[in-house]
């Protein structure tokens, strides 16, 4: 059945209270900006979260800070901020902010400075730097929600990279697409083809087989495995796993190879950051085009167009056997997609098949969250003492038929 105007709304919407964006910001840590961009006593950088601006900076000690974007006293940005030894200083009248938020300095205000900065009402965000990214808990009170260790956190810098985008569109198109298996052999044919030099064989089967997909709940979210029959008794299943609200960990395309993680976080209601983080386990991944890319905070590209010439599709290249005519990043493709569905797209217009079981999965857990949310409860998969995000492994192979596919996971 088709969902209804109003879930689809509850599912989607994230800004000036909407349930969604405050169930968010209470129970999960948001990736900010990553790690690389900001220089210990450097500049701050404006981020946006959940139709909310803040800024974000390293200290000249090293310490992170988010901040709200706007100076408490007469609400200046703090953008322009000058960065000191121990916070932030406004440029408009002077008044200092250290990495927590605390207001330490007013120089403009007479009498009893420690005593008024004291009284001065802000808001206090944690944020710490992990993995390669600036991560922030916007929610109320002390104690965070645990931190999604997913196996790309605790890697030496060597075997990952992390870059992200601003994308004009809702952030749920984004997630949906990492769960979509179906998507990868269609839309993603030549960008797999020229990366993998001919192919990898594996992958590009995966357009040609319509896998059967089997579900297992897990208290991060769900994993599934695609399966798919191959010549010679044998089946190839590939596990992934979408980790609330938002993560999608991709099974590598290769044992021992590097695979990604995706996300997609809100901006506000129609934009999006997308975020890759490319990593190999086992070994340093050298360089790569994403690691190679001039700016972190802007890549994989945006198609080069606009709607009014197809988004730049190059329709040249697609005669010459190109199949999407977005030869810039496979990022690039899903991107043209997801602008191509509008900004909000409307559920209740589309028309699901069987492939659709995964995406459906994302939305019917992010949809009991938030109703969860709304009950005063705290979301089952938000609760602290059911997560365990070192439990979280996404593995392919080939194996007998008739073998389960969680031996897989067992083997790895
Ligand atoms: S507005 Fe920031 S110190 Fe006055
Ligand atoms: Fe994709």
């Amino acid at each position: 059945m088709a969902m209804t105007r109003e879930d689809n709304d509850l599912l989607t919407r994230v800004e000036n209270g909407a349930p969604m964006g405050e169930m968010i910001r209470q129970h999960y840590w948001i990736p900010a900006i990553p790690s690389s961009k900001l220089d210990a006593g450097g500049r701050p950088f404006r981020v946006r979260l959940l139709g909310v601006d803040y800024v974000a900076f390293r200290a000249p000690d090293g310490a992170v800070g988010v901040l709200d974007e706007s100076c408490p006293h007469r609400r200046a940005s703090l953008a322009l901020a000058r960065n000191e030894p121990g916070g932030l200083r406004c440029i408009y009248h002077g008044w200092k902010l250290d990495v927590k938020g605390e207001v330490i300095e007013a120089p403009n205000h007479a009498g009893d400075q420690q005593q008024f900065c004291k009284h001065v009402r802000v808001n206090r965000y944690q944020a710490v730097d992990r993995g390669g990214i600036v991560w922030v808990w916007l929610g109320k009170g002390d104690k965070a929600p645990k931190f999604p260790e997913l196996p790309f956190v605790d890697l030496p810098e060597s075997q990952r990279s992390v870059t992200s985008v601003e994308v004009p569109t809702n952030w749920v198109q984004g997630v949906e697409a990492s769960m979509d298996s179906s998507h990868v052999g269609v839309l993603h044919e030549s960008t797999t083809q020229i990366t993998a030099g001919g192919g990898n064989q594996r992958l590009l089967m995966t357009k040609a087989l319509a896998p059967k997909l089997e579900f297992e709940d897990q208290p991060y979210g769900y994993r599934y495995a695609a399966i798919r029959n191959m010549p010679g008794e044998q089946i190839y299943a590939r596990v992934n796993n979408f980790v609330m609200p938002w993560y999608g960990v991709i099974c590598p395309p290769d044992a021992h190879g590097p695979t990604t993680v995706f996300f997609s976080t809100p901006v506000d209601d129609v934009t999006h950051r997308a975020w890759f983080v490319h990593f190999n386990p086992h070994r340093a991944l050298g360089m790569t085009v994403m690691s190679a890319s001039p700016d972190v905070w802007s890549f994989p590209p945006l198609p080069p167009g606009t709607p009014a010439d197809n988004w730049g599709q190059n329709r040249e290249l697609m005669r010459r056997g190109h199949q999407t005519g977005f030869p810039q990043h496979l990022g690039t493709e899903d991107f043209a997609m997801f602008l191509s569905q509008g900004p909000i797209y409307d559920r209740s217009l589309e028309q699901l098949c069987s492939a659709d079981g995964a995406v459906l999965r994302v939305r019917s857990l992010l949809l009991k969250a938030v109703r969860e949310h709304q009950a005063g409860k705290v979301p089952y998969l938000a609760d602290n003492d059911a997560l365990d995000y070192a439990k979280v492994r996404s593995v392919g192979g080939v194996l007998p038929v008739g073998t389960d596919w969680r031996s897989l996971t067992e083997a790895a």
